[in-house]
């Protein structure tokens, strides 16, 4: 039984109002003294003429109590407290039958979904910084998934534009070729820094560069067949790194994808003869709006990044008829994609509104700053490496006889990193710090990791269950508060979809953690003569296993048993 929905049933055979929006106005109290569940009056006193404080006196009065151990009113609002026994039963026998699928729901069902996420520029280093966009878009293209959309992962590699043509100028003048081979976007990146410190001397160099990518927007063979390369050699770099987060896509398409589908953006805005000239540019004005101009083509008839992005909204709608477009790219741009919406308005497509840019903060750590330009950058690989590294002594010195040392430190150092990216609201900055992020104690990945391993060893040391469980002998504080979070999962991972948010449902799992090993800490699972509740409390921690593993794997990070 759904007491939710338990709750709505009864509250719905007494007034006049549809059972699924009672289901919405229910609400989770704050605080356990106030309930299980809540339901605000307000919206009926417009329809029964009353106050509302007074229809929930009187509408407490006439619902049917059983399976409840009370339902009270407090001022407007009345409140339900389950009956502990009937819940719990549920909400563990729950998560223990849909197990992996736990958390699931259809809501989702028949609608498609675009989260672009990491979108690279190739040719550059993947820094720290890019966590940020993969970390979170991954994290919400997982729970839409679970949620029964068709989520439809895509990178906008950079893969195009003048930087490009500079590249090719710098190749020809000053590439180590063994050096390519050897560690690519390295040198890829030291002549494209080269190239910015020459062309500070010899301004015919920027001439040069553009005039290589007009040839590679013409379709010239050897620009083209160079380009391909830097771009295979960028792409293997980044798979690495995605292979190490566990992060995949299901497209490809980059800003290159999208050279010989502009001509079709630029011929509709001709025609809602928004194109105007400006500065030798055609641009789209956008005064109206309090916003600059969106530059479309350049005075040389070059597409730009957002006649790109323009090309990209029409091909995903075309392509993937999408209920939503979601963009994962940093706050900074949140200008730019007001713009490419506003002209895809203008332009006559109503689907603007259903695009949405999510915008993040940025990674700090004391006194270094992030550039590429000038080629200091902290790399993540290296940012990773150093999270696993430390998380290895920190095993060697607490458990130094685990089994897979390095795959467990793998797996938590891993872990550590992306947990911190999702933690906060993410239009807040990182501030980096090693001490807090590998801490096995606070709000930290180590510790939701260690409270799962925890809880795998009590399931070992049960080893195999005989007998029945009596759910109705966990009555402690402790145990129903466990039991609650663990029943409000799905719940959590539809407030993070709505806010596009995945912070809310690191928090849950953080919650849960806390929860768990605040029941652990006041009672014994093993050490019991009474059967039936020792048998409650194993399926207890058992369900709690669940919950861990599911909310981790959504914001991508995986378990491990022992640690
Ligand atoms: N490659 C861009 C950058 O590194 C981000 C791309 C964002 N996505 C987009 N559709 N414009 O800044």
């Amino acid at each position: 039984m759904d007491y939710k929905k338990k709750v709505a049933e009864l509250i719905s055979a007494e007034v006049e109002l549809e059972i699924e929006k009672i289901e919405q106005l229910i609400e989770i109290p704050p605080r356990p003294e106030m309930g299980d569940y809540a339901f605000p009056c307000f919206q009926l006193s417009k329809t029964m003429r009353k106050a509302p404080n007074m229809i929930a006196e009187e509408l407490k009065e006439k619902l049917n109590k059983e399976g409840f151990e009370k339902i009270e009113n407090l001022g407007p609002y009345i409140n339900f407290f389950a009956d502990k026994s009937i819940f719990a039963k549920n909400a563990i026998e729950k998560v223990l039958a849909e197990g992996d699928n736990y958390g699931s729901s259809n809501i989702g069902e028949g609608k498609t979904v675009c989260v672009e996420y990491s979108s690279p520029n190739i040719a550059k280093p993947f820094h720290v910084g890019h966590l940020f966009t993969t970390a979170i878009g991954h994290s919400l293209y997982k729970m839409f998934k679970k949620e029964g959309y068709n989520a439809v992962g895509i990178n906008h590699l950079g893969d195009w534009g003048t930087q490009f043509g500079k590249l090719i100028s710098a190749y020809h003048r000053w590439i180590d070729e063994e050096a390519l081979e050897e560690d690519p976007i390295k040198e890829l990146l030291r002549i494209y820094v080269k190239f910015h410190d020459e062309a500070e001397k010899d301004p015919t160099l920027e001439d040069e560069g553009r005039a290589y990518f007009k040839a590679l927007e013409d379709g010239d063979k050897d620009a083209e067949a160079l380009w391909k390369r830097f771009r295979d050699l960028s792409l293997k770099e980044f798979e690495r790194v995605y292979n190490i987060l566990g992060v995949e896509f299901d497209s490809y398409a980059g800003e290159a994808f999208y050279n010989d589908k502009m001509d079709v953006v630029v011929d509709k805005l001709k025609d809602k003869e928004l194109l105007v000239e400006s500065n030798g540019a055609q641009v789209v004005m956008l005064e109206d709006y309090n916003m600059p101009p969106c530059i479309v083509l350049k005075g040389d008839g070059a597409s730009i990044y957002a006649t790109r992005d323009l090309a990209a909204a029409m091909y995903r709608k075309k392509t993937y008829d999408f209920y939503k477009s979601i963009y994962v790219v940093g706050t900074p741009q949140a200008l730019h994609f007001k713009q490419v919406f506003k002209v895809l308005e203008l332009a006559g497509n109503e689907w603007a509104k259903d695009c949405v840019h999510v915008g993040f903060g940025l990674v700090k750590f004391a006194d270094r700053k992030l550039s590429t330009r000038k080629g200091e950058v902290i790399l993540l690989d290296d940012l990773l490496r150093e999270s696993v590294e430390k998380t290895l002594e920190i095993i060697n010195e607490k458990n130094p006889d685990l089994e897979n040392k390095e795959e467990v430190a793998k797996k938590i150092g891993v872990g550590a990193v992306v947990f911190t990216y999702l933690k906060n609201s993410r239009e807040k900055d990182i501030v980096f710090d090693w001490k807090e992020i590998l801490s096995f104690e606070g709000e930290t990945g180590p510790y939701v990791q260690y409270s799962y391993a925890r809880a795998k060893s009590i399931l070992r040391r049960a080893g195999e269950i005989k007998g029945e469980p009596n759910y109705s002998k966990l009555n402690s504080k402790e145990e129903f508060e466990l039991v609650k979070t663990l029943e409000n999962f799905n719940k959590y991972i539809l407030i993070s979809l709505d806010k596009l948010e995945p912070s809310v449902l690191t928090r849950y799992v953080i919650e849960v953690a806390k929860d768990f090993n605040k029941f652990y800490n006041a009672h014994s699972v093993l050490n019991l003569e009474d059967e039936e509740l020792k048998i409650a409390r194993i399926k207890l921690v058992e369900a709690t296993c669940q919950v861990i593993k599911n909310g981790l794997e959504l914001i991508g990070i995986e378990v491990v048993e022992k640690m």
